[in-house]
């Protein structure tokens, strides 16, 4: 009923009378009261009126599944959503509930993380109340081989939230680096269980920094906020919803054909490296060449400065 109630006092121009809202839930007056009462504690301004009813004057910065789901138009993503206030990474959350029977689909988000985690074995910082930390747990039904290209999907999907959200000029940094103003202030961490042939389940991380405005020393000049680059505090809950909607568009494109032919196009629209010079760093050995863009398999296509030959990247590090 909170879910309910939050989208129809946001998505109403004026009032919404009481006696509306009794109708709508099948409950008394009191029983919407409390609800209301409920939201004042959690920090939305709500007004209420003497014959007219009530209005939201202002919503708190949260991300509780309640404002994420009243915020939400998908079908099947995210539609699970649950919501913690602090835990050690969304993505062991994720995995353990996986265990468990979890539906596909089900968004685990924290507004804090103990011990978040990075790729190669990095540790990601999600302080309280500032950032994003989700992670979505999904079964898809391809083979294990396939499922880096989950990462690409979600590195789109948040380029084009935050694009819709923050109107910032964000892009994709090959494989699934989201940037803005060469500023990294997206960090995707997809981990899965797998038989040979099967996937169990994908757990995809993404850690955005949304409204950070300090950073340690040592990452000060490459990372980047949301918040920093706009000028301007960003809602957190309207960009999760944002970033699933682009996914669920996005993930049904790709399940047609289970690779990217569909969707590399607009992949190198958004991807910063395309046309650029870029250093390849692969274990034992560094390039430089031109990214030319992604293919159909979401290989980097490079052509390299030394040898002039068109090479596929399939994982590694590039720098630009
Ligand atoms: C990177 O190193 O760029 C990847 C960072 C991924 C961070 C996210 S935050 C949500 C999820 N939970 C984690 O512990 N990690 C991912």
């Amino acid at each position: 009923m909170k879910t309910e109630l939050l989208k129809i006092l946001r998505e109403s121009d004026g009032y919404v009378s009481g006696q509306q809202l009794c109708e709508r839930f099948h409950v008394s007056r009191t029983a919407v009261w409390k609800v209301i009462q409920q939201l004042k504690e959690e920090g939305y301004e709500v007004e209420a009126v003497k014959n007219r009813g009530y209005r939201i004057m202002t919503t708190p910065d949260v991300i509780t599944a309640e404002e994420i789901r009243s915020r939400l138009h998908t079908n099947w993503m995210a539609e699970n959503c649950i919501y913690l206030e602090s835990v050690d990474s969304t993505n062991n959350y994720a995995k353990r509930i996986a265990e468990d029977g979890t539906p596909s689909g089900t968004l685990v988000v924290a507004d804090e993380q103990t011990g978040g985690k990075g790729r190669r074995g990095r540790s990601w910082s999600t302080p309280k109340g500032s950032n994003i930390a989700m992670t979505l747990l999904l079964r898809p039904r391809f083979r294990p081989e396939h499922a880096s290209r989950m990462t690409l999907l979600a590195a789109m999907a948040v380029t084009c939230g935050i694009r819709r959200v923050t109107g910032l000029d964000a892009g994709i940094k090959w494989p699934n680096d989201v940037v803005v103003n060469g500023h990294k202030v997206c960090g995707i961490l997809t981990e899965m269980n797998t038989e040979v042939d099967y996937i169990n389940y994908v757990v995809i991380g993404i850690g955005i920094n949304v409204n950070q405005k300090e950073f340690p020393e040592e990452i000060r000049e490459i990372a980047g906020s949301l918040c920093l680059e706009a000028g301007k505090q960003i809602g957190r809950a309207a960009l999760i919803a944002a970033i699933m909607e682009e996914l669920e568009r996005i993930y049904e494109i790709f399940q047609k054909t289970e690779d990217l032919s569909e969707l590399y196009e607009e992949y190198n629209q958004i991807c910063v490296n395309c046309g650029r010079k870029i250093r390849v760093l692969e274990p034992g050995h560094e390039y430089t060449g031109v990214a030319e863009g992604i293919n159909q398999d979401g290989e980097l296509m490079v052509v390299r400065d030394d040898t002039g030959e068109k090479v596929s990247v399939y994982a590694g590090e590039v720098s630009v």
